[in-house]
């Protein structure tokens, strides 16, 4: 799938415009390579549209004299422009049938087979504004983990995604789509501008700016990832290598969920479907292949065989939220 951005990469209806063609491949293979995000080749009026708040904030003219300020290397620009591309929608409770099936078959599941080692780690990878990490702190909040070390990390390409999360606050629209009121009452403050995640949550998360194009180094021993919603705006080639190594950092048990209209495919060696028993609809779900074949002989030719050097955030990063006790 390929970002909705606009009308032609040709650019025939933008008279005005200074872009040439060669400027809108140049944002497309640095969306690629920095994010692996995939623009749609036909729709290049409205990236330019969309870039425009971004030139006026570094002073720039035009699109045009963006793209030259990005071949000269900008990083901080480059950066902007990343985020400026993504697509960020997300909510609490986006997907109901998902959360019930974490809540009551996952979760359980997973902590039943942990119950000698105690210890949980859940990394919500590409969390946007954080209400899905959030809503997985109020889902843990409510089981017996008395006792046991949690992690529950969430990442986000996004710097300014990753501070609205960590900042906890959200809008009364944004509450009450998807939240209870019971929820809302127990795990929110109301504030002038809105509601504020609790202290009790917040003890539970922690977020960091993560690029997942970079090495997962200590996002490792994973039971449990969520990578929703954001595999489906990648170039083919940089979502298989994800998959790839997101399969990597599983514990043998462990399980990935991705978006409803996500799926493995082509990488079934790496992971199984697991079924929706209840038939709930909650699709998405899969566990790491019982017997993973070695990596040489599961990666596919047409899945990258790189990733971008190390990422700065260190193992040491990893933070582990005792939770209660
Ligand atoms: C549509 S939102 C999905 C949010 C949430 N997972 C959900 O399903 O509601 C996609 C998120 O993926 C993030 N993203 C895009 N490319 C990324 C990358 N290369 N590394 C990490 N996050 C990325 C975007 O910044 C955006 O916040």
């Amino acid at each position: 799938m390929t970002l909705p951005l606009g009308n032609s990469v040709r650019n025939r209806d933008q008279k005005e415009s200074n872009m040439h063609d060669e400027d809108f491949l140049f944002l497309a293979r640095l969306a690629r390579r920095m994010g692996g995000l995939a623009l749609n080749d036909g729709k290049g009026a409205k990236l330019e549209e969309r870039l425009k708040p971004l030139a006026q904030r570094f002073g720039l003219r035009d699109g045009a004299a963006l793209v030259a300020q990005l071949r000269l290397g900008h990083e901080a620009l480059a950066g902007a422009v990343l985020e400026a591309l993504t697509v960020s929608e997300t909510s609490f409770f986006r997907d109901a049938a998902m959360f019930a099936r974490l809540r009551d078959e996952i979760l359980p599941a997973l902590m039943a087979a942990r119950s000698g080692k105690r210890r949980l780690r859940i990394w919500s990878a590409g969390c946007a504004s954080g209400q899905e990490v959030w809503l997985l702190a109020i889902l843990l909040d409510a089981l017996p983990l008395q006792g046991w070390t949690v992690d529950l990390i969430g990442t986000d390409l996004s710097g300014a995604s990753i501070r609205r999360a960590e900042a906890g606050l959200y809008s009364q629209f944004e509450v009450m789509r998807g939240l209870s009121e019971e929820d809302v009452a127990r795990y929110f403050a109301p504030q002038e501008q809105g509601f504020l995640v609790s202290e009790r949550l917040k003890h539970m998360v922690r977020f960091r700016v993560f690029n997942l194009l970079d090495s997962f180094g200590w996002l490792d021993d994973l039971d449990l990832v969520l990578c929703r919603n954001v595999l489906m705006h990648f170039d083919r080639s940089q979502r298989l290598s994800v998959l790839e190594r997101l399969a990597d950092v599983l514990t043998p048990d462990g399980v990935l969920v991705l978006g409803e209209t996500e799926n493995v495919q082509p990488l079934m060696s790496l992971y199984q479907d697991m079924p929706d028993q209840r038939m709930s609809g909650a699709l998405g779900f899969y566990a790491r292949a019982r017997s993973l074949r070695s990596r040489a002989s599961a990666r596919r030719s047409d899945a990258p065989q790189t990733v971008r050097s190390s990422s700065c955030v260190s193992r040491a990063a990893a933070v582990s939220a005792k939770m209660r006790g």
